[in-house]
């Protein structure tokens, strides 16, 4: 049997570098033919597209999300066909999840344990991360096997959260080293939780127990303390690192220096700390656990110098952090306690719209840079480029048609994430995901998954050399006169 073949027609087709009208041909799941006016009756496509007005751009990929994820004493909200499917309808076509090691047991048995989570489920591809929450020095071999068997070329380890995730600076030097040697990247949360419960008690010690006392607990200094940590270690490692979820110009300050410094540092920061801000907090009753989420949403004066940081590729990727949990039952676990409330917050579907508004409509950022930060620099990261995170043929046919002037108001009323808010409620944006196709498949159309539950498929990742030389480590020249 031939593979089907579609023809995209009429488009801007718009990447990290390239901006042309022109028209792609897909065959069975990859991009085959890249020109000018092609024919359906030559090419003898089954199915043509219009993208006339439209951009055709790379699907999303989203390296930093949380789907079922057993996390302060409940489950996040969103499981791997929910989580996924509205990604799909936002534009993402990629997840890199994440595994969780619990202490004590083996990295393989975590695997296993989220490959049955997201089999059968997914909408769209997904890879892991595997969090690391324990690595003596007998067992640093399983992350060499990871790395190499298991396409599992990154992993997360904890500043934060101590007696849960939290690893010791032995733990996070020695998985540097041998991930670094191997080829793999450190994602580092990077926040010193053993101050941060500290200042904790101070406060609950005087009653303190309101939703806005997550943010204050939580200083910026933290943040950088805990992100100037992880690169000094990183640099005695002789290993990259990359800094998930950073909220703060404090902590960026530091990311700059290094890589000033020519070190391989590398991080990311989320839509919650370039679009909310830590008055979220003061919303009436309970309303501020809705932004109970670590880091916690900083002063608004962060947010230019995030922006900016992006411009200047100190920041290469925006992700989510995409955690969601229902304000009702579960955000509701610490009505009298801020420290029992869930940290995480929804964002999977939503992240390509804002990014697009806050960034290309609001002329923060170039239409190449969008395109850069949410799914090429990713790919690139994360091992799936060119597989991922570009249209070239031989790509696969991982493909949005993105309306640049659909204006639409972001609601928990017309949204399909699991869960009961939304973080952007009330917020109009312009830029909108209309068709989305998933390895030569369209899923969404007219509004409509149309994709199957499962199709998504599991992404073995590349390593990457991320020590020198790879585009995501030079500087823009304009960065020469900051
Ligand atoms: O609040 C957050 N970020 N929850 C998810 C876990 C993490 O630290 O990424
Ligand atoms: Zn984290
Ligand atoms: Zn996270």
């Amino acid at each position: 049997m031939t593979a089907k073949k579609t023809l995209i027609k009429g488009g801007r087709i718009v990447t990290a570098v390239d901006d042309y009208h022109a028209d792609i041909l897909i065959e069975g799941e990859q991009i085959t033919l890249i020109g000018k006016e092609l024919d359906q009756a030559q090419l003898q496509a089954d199915k043509v597209i219009d993208a006339k007005g439209k951009l055709v751009i790379p699907g999303g990929i989203d390296a930093h999300t949380h789907m079922d994820m057993p996390f302060g004493g409940t489950t996040s909200a969103d499981d791997f066909e929910t989580g996924t499917r509205a990604a799909a309808f936002g534009g993402t076509t990629t997840i890199v999840d994440f595994a969780i090691q619990t202490k004590g047991d083996s990295v393989f048995n975590a695997l296993d344990t989220w490959h049955a989570k997201a089999q059968g489920k997914a909408c769209i591809d997904y890879g892991f991360h595997m969090i690391v929450t324990d690595m003596p020095r007998e067992n640093t071999k399983d992350l060499i096997k990871l790395i190499d068997k298991e396409g599992i070329s990154s992993f997360k380890l904890f500043m934060a959260y101590p007696g849960v995730l939290l690893s010791d600076d032995a733990t996070i030097y020695r998985t540097m080293k041998v991930s670094g040697e191997n080829g793999g990247l450190v994602c580092m949360h990077a926040e010193n939780g053993i101050v941060i419960n500290e200042i904790i008690q101070d406060f609950l010690e005087k009653g303190h127990t309101a939703p806005k006392f997550h943010a204050i607990t939580r200083p910026t200094k933290a943040e950088q303390e805990g992100v100037n940590r992880a690169i000094a270690l990183s640099e005695m490692a002789e290993s990259p690192v990359y800094i998930v979820h950073l909220s703060c110009n404090d902590a960026l300050q530091r990311v700059q220096e290094a890589r000033d410094a020519g070190l391989p540092a590398y991080a990311e920061t989320c839509p919650q700390y370039l679009f909310l801000d830590d008055s979220y907090y003061e919303g009436p009753g309970f309303e501020g656990a809705k932004y109970v989420m670590t880091p916690a949403l900083r002063n608004k004066s962060n947010q230019e110098k995030l922006w900016s940081g992006l411009k200047m590729n100190d920041l290469q990727v925006i992700s989510t952090d995409h955690c969601p949990f229902c304000f009702k039952d579960q955000k509701e676990l610490g009505i009298d306690d801020f420290t029992k409330i869930p940290n995480g917050g929804p964002g999977v579907e939503n992240r390509m719209s804002l990014v697009f508004n806050g960034g290309v409509v609001q002329k923060r950022i170039s239409l190449n840079k969008f395109v850069e930060i949410t799914s090429t620099n990713p790919a690139r990261i994360f091992g799936l480029f060119p597989k991922k995170g570009t249209i070239a043929v031989g790509s696969d046919a991982d493909i949005v048609i993105f309306n640049p002037d659909k204006k639409f108001t972001i609601s928990a009323k017309n949204h399909h994430m699991r869960v009961d808010y939304n973080c952007y409620e009330g917020f109009d944006v312009q830029g909108a995901a209309e068709t989305v196709m998933s390895r030569g498949q369209v899923i969404i159309e007219d509004g409509q998954h149309v994709g199957k539950v499962g199709y998504g498929s599991y992404q073995k990742r590349s390593t990457v050399n991320l020590k020198m030389g790879t585009p995501t480590s030079c500087k823009p020249e304009s960065a020469l006169v900051r």
